[in-house]
């Protein structure tokens, strides 16, 4: 596996898993195709842009024709990140969704299938799963039942390269990962969100009454469990990958304040995303049987090196919080927080 081909590698996971294939496998090849949209950023790669190992190619994964022609020139892997990614956005517009999400995946599939990719790994999430009540846990052979358009699109995906496998001998792997955190995470979500605006001294909107829970992962631990699957999984598996840390949103917002020594009075409870989903959580005993992967990293040691880092990398999302982020931002929030747009602004200048 020394020729790879990361779609969405611009994003939070892909260029993590760029950085970690770099820092382990000297003779590895990786090229990154990404379209570079709202939540891709070529400063998560800058310190290996020049790297003769790594090269970057803007393209969409739903244009069959450049991608066709890419894929022919023979990879080893590809690994799909690229997707839409964030819930709330996909409850704003779903149908970017299914295109880049449905039609994107297929698109490579095809392609892969014409020339001989020797495995594909769909990089899916455990919310395809839908949600769980108190009790419980997600294994590989739970059912699908998908909440909003964003898991919608991500199940009917998983189904397509299942479907590449059956029916063309297509080699692939679909992996579940719950909820990550970590460097390079986009600030429209959860964590990176709650950070930067308690360093900026900003309301932190918390949905519902926070007590919905999510199973969180560092992401260099996702990083590691992908490229195991890549190497090791026998084609046609699918796995879960999970941390086994249930916290509240209200827990992981609270841990936040505590660690940037702010007030809870920054709290402010907000309407509810609509057909919120309860509780996630991820039984991860058969990739960890089967291929012997474990997670690393502790959920206090993660997010004190995470909220170090964003502590430490001001600038690179005080150029993301700005434009299109704003707008979004003023959308999501404006109303609920009621603070005008241009005082929003100000304070990420
Ligand atoms: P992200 O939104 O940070 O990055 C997505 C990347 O895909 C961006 O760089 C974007 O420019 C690129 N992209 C979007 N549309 C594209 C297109 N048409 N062609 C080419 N590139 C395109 O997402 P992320 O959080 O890094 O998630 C990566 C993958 O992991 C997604 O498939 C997501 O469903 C899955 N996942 C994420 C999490 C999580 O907690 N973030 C957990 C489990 C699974
Ligand atoms: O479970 C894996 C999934 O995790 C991935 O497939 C998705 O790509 C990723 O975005 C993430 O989805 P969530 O919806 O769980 O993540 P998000 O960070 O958007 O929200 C986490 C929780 O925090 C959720 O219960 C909603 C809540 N929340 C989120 C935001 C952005 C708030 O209370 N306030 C907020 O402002």
């Amino acid at each position: 596996m020394n020729k790879i081909l990361v779609t969405g590698g611009a994003g939070f996971i892909g260029s993590n898993f760029i950085h970690y294939l770099l820092e382990r496998y000297d003779n590895c090849h990786i090229t990154n195709v990404d379209l570079l949209t709202y939540a891709g950023n070529l400063d998560n790669l800058i310190n290996i842009s020049n790297d003769p190992r790594y090269q970057f190619i803007k393209a969409d994964i739903v244009d069959f024709n450049v991608i066709s022609n890419l894929i022919s020139q023979g990879f080893d892997a590809i690994i799909n990140f690229a997707a839409e990614s964030h819930v709330d956005r996909s409850i704003e517009a779903p149908g970017i969704f299914v295109r880049t999400n449905v039609l994107g995946t297929q698109s490579l599939l095809e392609a892969a299938r014409r020339y001989g990719v020797k495995k594909f790994v769909q990089v899916s999430t455990d919310e395809v799963y839908g949600s769980l009540g108190q009790e419980g846990y997600f294994t590989e052979a739970a059912s699908l039942n998908p909440s909003s358009p964003y898991s919608a699109s991500k199940t009917a995906a998983d189904h397509l390269v299942l479907a590449y496998g059956h029916t063309f001998g297509l080699p692939v792997n679909v992996t579940r990962c719950s909820n990550n955190y970590g460097p390079y995470q986009f600030p429209e979500k959860l964590i990176p969100l709650m950070i930067t605006n308690t360093l900026a001294d900003k309301p932190l909107p918390v949905y519902g009454d926070g007590m919905n829970v999510r199973d969180w992962l560092h992401v260099n631990d996702h990083c590691c469990a992908i490229d195991i699957v890549m190497r090791k999984a026998k084609p046609g598996e699918i796995y879960n990958i999970g941390g086994n840390n249930e916290r509240t949103n209200i827990d992981i917002v609270k841990t936040i304040l505590r660690q940037l020594n702010k007030p809870e009075s920054l709290i402010k409870f907000v309407q509810d995303r609509p057909g919120h989903d309860r509780r996630y959580a991820i039984d991860s005993s058969k990739i960890k049987q089967d291929l012997g992967w474990e997670p690393v990293y502790t959920f206090d040691c993660g997010m004190a090196e995470t909220i170090e880092w964003y502590y430490t990398n001001v600038d690179w999302w005080k150029k993301i919080k700005s434009g299109e982020y704003m707008n979004y931002y003023n959308r999501m929030y404006g109303k609920d927080l009621g603070e005008p747009p241009v005082a929003l602004l100000e304070v990420f200048e």
